[in-house]
């Protein structure tokens, strides 16, 4: 049964069982908070959600406490504010300050509230932690335990989402700190690198190493997309700046994942700027005729590839050749054989493939065709996939590397 409440003098209904916060947020109030994500259970270490409940004995956390019938709540009561500000004094009491050249600027909920409660960084002769940076010699997470505020939120997503368990906090007081395993290295510990850890850091304590220095948050264009490695469809954003990938950013209203991805997904984009990545399509040369290769290489539309390549022959040379043939290009002299690869265009490579089904299904029927459609792939290509060879090619042969 919905219970009703008020929240800065603002008469609210919220779900039985709802927290504080999730009423206030029910209603379009905002309460401030760090280790709070709504993808993960509640904690509440860091007390940045503070609120003045009436008839209560102290500040309650709006994370933790329930909501409850009649309850009276002031989320910006003078003790809270003062709380909160008090709270970010004390995190940046030990914590750099560095934001000019921090790689998470901008998009950083401490940085955020720090500023929208006007909380000087202290200066002070007291210890600030002075931790290595970049300890762990992982290809893709960076750690930074100087700007960690020991929130939990890697630790509760990488047990709750990820189910490993690798992160926890170990000793005490100011030695306080978190650690992979028992203070081990993250390959150790058993991380599987899905980067879950780093996605729900709210500061630059965990960060993705291949991305550093590459852009900051608004300095990058999010593109929504697919993952083309598998099957499940994952989405997430690609960062982009200056037309190049800097880096992926997983999106709590990704309809399959939210915010999570494996290991691929999160730092599998490094092939599409890959200066070794096929952009066009290859035929060997006896698909296309030793005659048209020859043509369209001079003209320039094509372009020889692979072993030719290396075969060049040089400027103005003659070339003879046993079982190939030889053609001139503008610059070069290149020997081409039945087997050379040459880069075409995708007409021609379609047409290639569509004559030469066309031809075998003419001398030798549909079933001289066995195809094998890719988990990789969507349900709407294997889909086609079905229609092409049962429709087109007239067989039944077909099989789903899934089932082998
Ligand atoms: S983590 Fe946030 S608060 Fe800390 S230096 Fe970076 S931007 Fe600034
Ligand atoms: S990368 Fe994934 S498995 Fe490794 S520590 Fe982070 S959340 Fe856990
Ligand atoms: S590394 Fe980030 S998410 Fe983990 S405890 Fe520190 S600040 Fe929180
Ligand atoms: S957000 Fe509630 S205690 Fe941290």
């Amino acid at each position: 049964m919905p219970i009703s409440l008020i929240i800065n003098n603002k008469a609210i209904t919220a779900p039985e069982g709802a927290t504080i916060l999730e009423a206030a947020h029910s209603a379009g109030i905002d309460i401030p908070t760090l280790c709070h994500h709504p993808d993960l259970g509640d904690v509440g270490a860091c007390r940045m959600c503070v609120v003045s409940v009436q008839g209560a004995r102290a500040l309650q956390t709006a994370c933790t406490a329930p909501a409850a019938e009649g309850m009276v709540v002031d989320t910006m009561s003078a003790e809270a504010v003062e709380s909160r500000r008090f709270v970010l004094e004390m995190l940046l009491t030990d914590h750099p300050n560095d934001c000019m050249g921090c790689e998470v600027a901008g998009d950083c909920d401490l940085q955020d509230l720090v500023y929208d409660y006007q909380v000087e960084w202290p200066e002070h002769n007291g210890d600030r932690h002075q931790y290595e940076i970049n300890p762990d010699p992982n290809p893709f997470i960076l750690i930074d335990r100087n700007k960690c505020i020991l929130c939990s939120r890697c630790i509760r997503a990488c047990s709750e989402i990820q189910n490993r368990d690798v992160w926890s906090f170990a000793y005490r007081g100011f030695k306080s700190k978190l650690v992979a395993g028992a203070d081990q290295m993250l390959i150790e510990a058993g991380c599987e690198t899905c980067g879950q850890c780093v996605a729900y850091c709210p500061v630059g304590a965990l960060q993705d190493k291949m991305s550093l220095g590459l852009g900051r948050a608004n300095q990058v264009k999010k593109v929504r997309t697919t993952c083309s490695y598998c099957g499940v469809g994952c989405q997430f954003d690609l960062n982009v700046r200056n037309n190049k990938i800097v880096r992926v950013t997983s999106s709590e209203d990704a309809p399959v994942n939210g915010m999570a991805l494996c290991v691929k997904g999160r730092y599998g984009y490094d092939y599409v700027h890959h200066p070794d990545r096929l952009t066009r399509p290859l035929v060997r040369a006896k698909w296309l005729g030793l005659e048209a290769v020859a043509e369209e290489v001079n003209g320039g539309r094509w372009s020889v590839v692979s072993e030719a390549q290396q075969r060049l022959v040089g400027h103005g040379h003659q070339p003879t050749s046993g079982n190939g043939t030889q053609h001139a290009t503008r610059n070069t002299q290149h020997v081409v054989s039945s087997d050379t690869y040459i880069e075409t265009d995708w007409d021609t490579a379609l047409d290639v493939v569509a004559n030469k089904f066309t031809e075998e299904k003419k001398a030798h029927g549909g079933d001289a065709f066995a195809l094998l459609a890719s988990a990789k792939c969507t349900n709407e290509e294997n889909f086609i996939f079905n229609k092409f060879t049962r429709q087109m090619l007239a067989t039944h042969s077909i099989d789903h590397c899934a089932r082998l």
